[in-house]
């Protein structure tokens, strides 16, 4: 049983990691926990038999020293950067939520910081531990699709979700959050490097807000949801969302702890996820494009967007020898149709019952079998740099208009970042 810190007990780390926690007493307990919130630290605090001494409002005070073997760091992507330094200082094994950091150059300055702590580094790439996922990799990397020519890629985030997280919620203001692309699709980044197992060499990108602006606000629009607002078979209407006495769990425990009909409603009266979200000054997009080119030769269109009936992934990987489509949401769909036989083959995925298709579960066991075992990180700082690396540059080519050479950028980064290297080689870090 491995003893562990949370610094952050919000949705990530309640009710994901301590909710897991709870249900495998026998594999990890928290002992301490850090947010400034009071009533977050008193909710996980009581959750986990933590006493008042061990909470912390001060994630510093609790990091500074090793109170524990390992750390879950699930705090603001803002604090991710400093959070992970001061854990990894201390020698804490550590698992921190994706993004890594909130810029490149903290991300590099991680990878580097990795190197050097005795802790291990794990990067929240959750999907990477998702049976979906693995039967993915397992096709492709067994050479059954030939040579991999190119990919398409897409995010579909269903419109809600959109409305919830980056028009009305955290990731919705460019001056406080880092760009969908790297806030949502760093985990699609870190499939493609994954699968295509291949450094990539371009990147550019085209994206904007095409619909969360005031002036596509419907005539009589009010400007909360509650007002009551006239506007029929709106997509974005809160009270469908967070009214609907079926939805207990996300995202309603993340707009409040009062779930009561009465509760709900004084949330969206009150709090920022009732306002109309054509009118909430969203300057983030609602839809972007990548296109990257591999040193393989392969080529790859990524696509993120917040204007899907149904949350999920889909993608197809077309080889010299087969074309792999993917389905991966509520419903899961692998197939393998051959350029020889032309016959499809459906892929079975066992199911699974925890969130982001089983990933969610899957990197936590993963996480405490590396400290169990001392086997290294799958999702090490080193390999989610690539990720990273991508995502925040396909934000920098759709601002600036331009081909971005990946190969340059990568370099330039590990160069300025050397002086934190040991010298060593990897140790830590595992990779
Ligand atoms: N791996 C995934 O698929 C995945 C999914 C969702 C969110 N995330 C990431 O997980 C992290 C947490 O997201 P969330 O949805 O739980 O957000 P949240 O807002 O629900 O929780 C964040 C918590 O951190 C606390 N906090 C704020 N400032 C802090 C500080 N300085 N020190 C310590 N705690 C602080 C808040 O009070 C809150 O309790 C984010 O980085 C997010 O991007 C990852």
């Amino acid at each position: 049983m491995i003893e562990a810190v949370m610094v952050g007990a919000g949705q990530r780390g309640h009710h994901i990691y301590g909710r897991w926690a709870l249900a495998n007493r026998d594999r990890l307990r928290f002992v301490a926990v850090a947010d400034p919130s009071a009533e977050r630290r008193r909710r996980f605090g009581e959750a986990h038999g933590i006493s008042d001494r061990d909470r912390y409002p001060d994630p510093f005070a609790l990091l500074d020293s090793k109170r524990a073997e390992a750390a879950v760091i699930a705090s603001p992507d803002r604090e991710h950067h400093t959070h992970v330094l001061a854990a990894l200082r201390a020698g804490y094994h550590v698992l921190a939520e994706k993004p890594m950091a909130h810029t490149l150059e903290s991300c590099f300055e991680i990878v580097a910081a990795s190197r050097q702590s005795t802790g291990t580094l794990h990067i929240g790439h959750v999907l990477r531990f998702s049976p979906f996922f693995q039967a993915l990799h397992e096709v492709i990397a067994s050479g059954r699709l030939g040579d991999i020519v190119t990919v398409e890629h897409r995010e579909n985030v269903v419109a809600w979700h959109m409305a919830h997280s980056y028009v009305r919620g955290n990731w919705s203001q460019r001056a406080t959050s880092p760009p969908m692309v790297v806030a949502k699709a760093t985990h699609d980044f870190d499939i493609l490097h994954w699968n295509l197992a291949s450094p990539a060499q371009t990147i550019s990108s085209v994206g904007n807000l095409y619909e969360f602006r005031p002036e596509r606000a419907p005539a009589d629009s009010t400007e909360r949801c509650t007002d009551p607002c006239p506007v029929e078979d709106c997509p974005y209407d809160a009270r469908r969302v967070y009214l609907n006495p079926a939805v207990t769990g996300w995202p309603v425990h993340v707009i409040t702890d009062d779930f009561s009909p009465e509760g709900r409603l004084r949330a969206l009266q009150e709090g920022p996820y009732g306002r109309c979200a054509w009118k909430c000054g969203s300057d983030v997009v609602d839809h972007q494009v990548v296109n990257l080119s591999f040193e393989s030769g392969a080529s790859a269109g990524l696509t993120v967007h917040g204007h899907s009936p149904e949350e999920g992934r889909t993608m197809r990987y077309d080889g010299t020898r087969a074309t792999l489509r993917g389905r991966f949401g509520r419903h899961q769909e692998l197939t393998i149709h051959s350029h020889v036989s032309g016959e499809i083959e459906e892929v079975p995925i066992p199911p699974v019952a925890s969130g982001h298709g089983g990933g969610d579960a899957g990197i936590i066991e993963a996480f405490l079998d590396s400290i169990e075992h001392g086997k290294p990180p799958a999702t090490s700082a080193r390999e989610s740099i690539e990720s990273h690396l991508l995502a925040f540059l396909a934000e920098e080519a759709r601002l600036e208009g331009k081909v971005i050479d990946v190969t340059t950028r990568r370099r330039l980064g590990n160069d300025l970042n050397s002086d934190f290297d040991t010298g060593e080689g990897d140790t830590a870090d595992g990779t």
